[in-house]
């Protein structure tokens, strides 16, 4: 029997019009006071944040996120407004458990090596496996995913992981994601490393803006993204080089896997006319640290320490792509 409202029978009446006039929420702007929230300040921009190893060196098991949820005003941990980030340590033979509620999360195995036992709950069944992982790894799990990450107990220094997911966004749009969008799936480390070396030695990689290789999954053969929401790129910034200032709508939390000092990146909202970023703020890159690079803000990256440097930033570029909002941008002259 259907539950629509029979035009036969008269006009249908909605629930509570009868008894309420449902008007007490609704609000109207001047379009000027209401057009630029971010400039007006109602609503806090994403910082440049830089989250020190030190958040995890001798930590015990458990998961430590990155939280900027009060400079960004939401009332759940979040280190975008989209995405958040965690160090996960786990200590010899110990378990982290992990029920997101999230439609991706990605792992990069900063140290170590163990498994993730993955058990996934649909409308199909429940369905497990395990997943083996090593230094250098990444890891994408999809919706439904309970996971049990154990690291090896003959490694007397433990796992560390770096997690995002995109919980922020599923507690903004008050939703729980139920659909998988796409396979669990293991970027192997090694074989990165290698596509790597070979993109850097295409003797056209010193006119290229990045020397990097990108992560895709063949489930997101429109956006070329690691998963439908995340982007993920493995980079080496080799020494001596200075990669352009460029720009994009997405938020990077930027995870620096190898570097030795004097290695950083200047952030900032302009370009001059020689295309160098005026007035920048300096960010300077540790060891298994992370950063936050905000959206719409120019960037360019810096090695001067004489050694190769490598990161993997992680950004909601899946998203903005399917939304054609990501507005890449390089700066077409200066360093
Ligand atoms: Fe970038």
């Amino acid at each position: 029997m259907s539950d629509r409202p029979d035009s036969r029978n008269g006009p249908a009446v909605l629930l509570g019009e009868a008894a309420e006039d449902w008007t007490g929420d609704a609000v109207f702007y001047e379009y000027s006071a209401a057009a630029d929230p971010l400039e007006s300040g109602t609503i806090a921009p994403v910082p440049i944040h830089r989250f020190s190893p030190g958040l995890h060196t001798g930590a015990a098991s458990g998961i430590i996120p990155l939280d900027l949820s009060g400079p960004l005003g939401v009332p759940y941990p979040a280190t975008s407004p989209a995405l958040l980030a965690s160090f996960v340590v786990i200590g010899p033979g110990d378990r982290v458990v992990t029920v997101p509620d999230a439609t991706s999360e990605l792992y990069y195995c900063l140290r170590g090596q163990g498994h993730s036992d993955v058990e996934r709950s649909s409308t199909a069944g429940t369905t497990s496996g395990r997943i083996r992982w090593e230094q250098g790894d990444v890891l994408t799990l999809p919706a439904g995913c309970t996971t049990v990450h154990t690291a090896d107990p003959s490694d007397p220094t433990g796992a560390l992981l770096y997690r995002v997911t995109d919980a922020p966004l599923l507690r903004y749009l008050g939703a729980t994601a139920t659909e998988a969008r796409f396979e669990p799936t293991r970027f192997d480390g090694r074989e990165a490393r290698a596509r790597l070396a070979e993109v850097e030695r295409d003797p056209e990689a010193m006119g290229r803006s990045r020397v990097s290789v990108l992560l895709a999954n063949r489930s997101a053969p429109q956006t070329l993204t690691v998963t439908h929401t995340l982007w993920a790129m493995i980079g080496v910034l080799p020494p001596g080089r200075v990669q352009r200032p460029h720009r994009h709508q997405s938020a990077a939390l930027d995870l620096i896997t190898e570097c030795a000092p004097g290695c950083y990146s200047l952030i900032g909202s302009q370009l001059d006319a020689d295309g160098a970023i005026v007035d920048p703020q300096r960010v300077d890159w540790e060891p298994a640290g992370a950063f936050v690079t905000p959206p719409g803000l120019w960037h360019s990256h810096h090695n001067e320490s004489g050694r190769p440097a490598y990161l993997v930033p992680v950004q909601d570029a899946g998203l903005h792509t399917y939304l054609r909002s990501l507005d890449i941008r390089f700066s077409s002259t200066g360093p």
